[in-house]
């Protein structure tokens, strides 16, 4: 490991280059009509960085964005027959930027300030994944035999629902068969807390509109005699949750595994407290389901959230309007063992048997993904944790997360593989906000673990 961890401080600043390289493109998946070209770019140059580290690479078109799948060669790997396979992910794709005026400097022009490096996509997920790239540069250009094979996969659609990723492991599975999978897009608590997330949550979409009169109408002519649909969308959407904050809907809870006695025990390690996610959020106070601690509500239980509203009248000054109708946006968190498409059907029925008379409601299922879980004590996590260990110098801790990369789901379901996630991003690294940023010695020590993990997880056998 010395050549490699030599190597590693050799190139840390050329890397650090490379990767503002690899950011300055604005790969939106979610603005296809705006970056389709800056998507097209960006897969381009990931592919031929892979080449040029000593990949084999090859770029899959699809119906939306190209999938990157980059090996170590099989020449490489140490006793290459009984060698175990890891699969490492990551996506080229990222958030959308806007609200542009709230960033410091630009989300696609990369600047290093105070040892953190601001971009869209810097942590979420480029900077993460590039630390495991840099990891394998290191074995291949000292010449270090691996021993383990690696695939490498770079999405360009995780941020807006990887459909056609799910569609390749249907097509290439062959591809992606490994013994186990470690993905870097998550976070830790700090650098002092190195952990590995076992669990994420699931998601699911929906849209609901309600609408009544068949134009805005003069709220002084018919405002009192005819029900208000930005009224009515407040009052339904204010049933979902009662007043200690318990979701409402039938059945909701039905499947949700509690937490063991083991896993509140472990997680009394993480750093985590009420005033840290009040000083990180800026909200004045916290909620959430009564009974559960802060971290409980956001990592381990499941939720419904309105994510936007539209209704009415919103430009300057006052339109005195009843609108025509009102609609929002809602996705929710699950849980093992909750199913995305039986949670949907769930609140559809909840949503339209809450309806009042007065009004007429359309409901839009959208994307599902399931939640995962794995063992954070099976020999692969214990491998992990010595990784992990070797390169932060503490030790990891475990947890549980509130976000969501459903195809984690697909990998075990349709591959029987299991991922776990040492994390790379920070709590205050505004994924999905403005002044994203990626930490420069979490990059530094991602790309030590990555490489400590080859070498643990590969060293099994
Ligand atoms: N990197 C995140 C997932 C994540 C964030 C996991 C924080 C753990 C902690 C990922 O890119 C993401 O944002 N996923 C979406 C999925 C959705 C678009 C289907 C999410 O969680 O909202
Ligand atoms: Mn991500």
């Amino acid at each position: 490991m010395e050549k490699i961890v030599q190597y590693l401080k050799d190139h840390h600043e050329e890397s650090i280059e490379e990767l503002k390289e690899y950011i300055r493109f604005p790969s939106v998946s979610a603005q296809p009509s705006k970056h389709g070209k800056d998507i097209i770019d960006c897969a381009n140059w990931i592919e031929s960085h892979c080449r040029s580290i000593g990949l084999e690479v090859k770029q899959y078109p699809t119906t939306g964005n190209p999938i990157i799948v980059a090996e170590v060669p099989e020449s490489l790997v140490e006793n290459s027959e009984e060698a175990q396979k890891i699969l490492l992910y990551g996506h080229y794709d990222v958030q959308p930027p806007e609200p542009f005026e709230l960033w410091t400097t630009p989300p696609f022009d990369p600047t290093i300030r105070d040892g953190h490096i601001y971009a869209r996509g810097a942590s979420d997920n480029k900077g993460q994944h590039f630390s495991h790239l840099k990891a394998l540069e290191a074995y291949l250009k000292t010449g270090t035999k691996l021993p383990c094979h690696v695939t490498m996969i770079i999405e360009g659609e995780e941020e807006v629902g990887s459909e056609s990723l799910y569609k390749f492991i249907e097509d290439h599975g062959d591809l992606l068969a490994a013994d186990f999978i470690y993905i870097s897009d998550n976070g830790i608590p700090s650098l002092d807390h190195p952990t590995i997330t076992y669990a994420l949550r699931g998601v699911c979409a929906l849209d609901v509109e309600l609408s009544g009169p068949n134009k805005d109408l003069h709220s002084g002519f018919y405002g009192g005699a005819v029900a208000n649909p930005a009224t009515e969308l407040c009052r339904l959407l204010a049933k979902l949750h009662d007043d200690n904050g318990v979701v409402q809907i039938p059945g909701f809870y039905e499947n949700v595994m509690e937490l063991t006695d083991e896993e509140r025990e472990s997680f009394k390690n993480l750093p985590e407290s009420d005033e840290k996610l009040l000083d990180l959020t800026g909200a004045p106070a916290l909620k959430g389901e009564f009974g559960y601690s802060s971290y409980e509500r956001r990592a381990c239980r499941p939720t419904v959230e309105i994510n936007g509203m539209i209704s009415g009248y919103n430009g300057d000054g006052s339109k005195t309007i009843i609108p025509a109708k009102a609609s929002a946006k809602i996705t929710m968190r699950l849980v093992p063992n909750q199913a995305p498409q039986a949670i949907l059907d769930q609140i559809e029925k909840f949503l339209k048997s809450n309806c009042p008379d007065s009004m007429r409601i359309n409901i839009e299922k959208g994307h599902a993904g399931a939640p995962y879980l794995t063992s954070p004590n099976g020999p692969f996590a214990l491998a992990a944790s010595r990784a992990v260990e070797k390169a932060f110098g503490k030790k990891a801790l475990i947890s549980r997360e509130g976000g969501s990369i459903p195809i984690i789901n697909e990998f075990k379901e349709r591959l029987g593989i299991d991922t776990l996630l040492p994390g790379l991003g920070l709590p205050d690294d505004n994924m999905h906000s403005p002044n994203e940023k990626f930490t420069l010695e979490c990059f530094e020590r991602g790309k030590l673990m990555s490489a400590y993990l080859i070498d643990e997880l590969g060293g099994q056998n």
